[in-house]
């Protein structure tokens, strides 16, 4: 096959790329956007700020741009995100307690209800877990609510729409030896032994020189997998972009039976939100780098 989504589709899984909806009018980047990938997340627009900026005030008009994008294109969505302690909007930063998690259960109904039936998979939770070596969750103002409120977000994620697959999404979690890694798969697999509805890990995979790519990524996704999890590389982006490197990742989800689909944060270099580390497949003018070619082979099974 001669792109990566249809190259993808062969062993059943996707090819994704994150889509920001003030690019969709630059002709270069929606062409590659369109003929490369059958998977799009929506960068920032289906975030907390962006799609409930008053409290009970839900705005779908960007992220429906690119949701209508993608699916008139034939791709399918991953939903990004539901609840996270970052681009909260300013009515939620301050609210705390009691009310916060009213205020998540709240917005978690009011984004699903908006796309029920129409999400492939939805990042319930994000980064949840703290940096470092302490496999302690990320301090917030969700984490101070109660240290339920994961599964609360999951639970209420289910019954506002049981056709989605839900995702816990994190980064630096993709190293097996890391302490983060280990936390996350502590909580999956306490998650699965008390029926608390997840379906799927998603690691962005945002490698760079302070978090490289180990080999051991695969000894990661396998072990999440045999909880009975399925699992995904929601965010790949590489410093530097390594041929190598991305032909590793591509082999390690293949290499994975329930690993569904590889996801690229962004298409150009100049799209990153890491420009400087060059760390994509296609060039800022659109031509395709060493790295489109490795993943390409990788897919079409090296
Ligand atoms: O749209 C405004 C623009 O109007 C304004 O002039 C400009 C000035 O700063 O800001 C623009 O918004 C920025 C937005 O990206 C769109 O470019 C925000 O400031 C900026 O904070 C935001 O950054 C996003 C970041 O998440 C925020 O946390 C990045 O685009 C996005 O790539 C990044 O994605 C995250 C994932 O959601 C979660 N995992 C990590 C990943 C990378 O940080």
């Amino acid at each position: 096959e001669s792109t990566l989504g249809a190259a993808a589709a062969q062993s059943g899984r996707y090819f994704g790329v994150a889509v920001a909806s003030g690019r969709l009018g630059d002709s270069t980047y929606a062409t590659i956007a369109n003929r490369e990938f059958n998977s799009v997340t929506a960068e920032n627009e289906m975030k907390i700020d962006a799609t409930e900026p008053q409290r009970g005030q839900f705005n779908f008009t960007a992220a429906d741009r690119v949701y209508n994008w993608a699916v008139q294109n034939g791709k399918e969505v991953r939903g990004h995100t539901l609840a996270w302690h970052s681009q909260q909007p300013g009515w939620m930063q301050s609210l705390s307690g009691n009310d916060l998690r009213q205020a998540m259960v709240g917005h978690i109904n009011g984004v699903m209800a908006h796309y029920k039936g129409k999400i492939a998979q939805w990042d319930v939770v994000n980064e949840a877990f703290a940096d470092g070596s302490s496999g302690a969750r990320r301090d917030s103002n969700l984490q101070r609510s109660g240290n339920d409120w994961i599964e609360l977000a999951f639970r209420t994620a289910r019954a506002a729409d049981p056709s989605a697959k839900l995702c816990y999404n994190d980064y630096n979690v993709e190293n097996w030896t890391w302490a983060k890694t280990q936390a996350m798969y502590s909580m999956v697999r306490d998650f699965k032994q008390r029926g608390v509805p997840i379906d799927c890990v998603g690691f962005q995979s945002h490698f760079n020189s302070g978090s490289p790519y180990n080999s051991n990524f695969r000894t990661t996704l396998q072990n999440f997998a045999a909880l009975g999890v399925d699992v995904a590389v929601t965010e790949l982006d590489i410093q530097g972009a390594s041929p190598t490197t991305y032909a590793n990742v591509v082999n390690d989800c293949l290499a994975v039976e329930r690993c569904l689909g590889v996801t690229v944060w962004g298409v150009r270099d100049s799209d990153s939100w890491r420009s400087e580390h060059t760390p994509l497949l296609f060039n800022n003018d659109g031509s395709k780098k060493a790295a489109y070619n490795a993943v390409l082979d990788a897919l079409n099974g090296g």
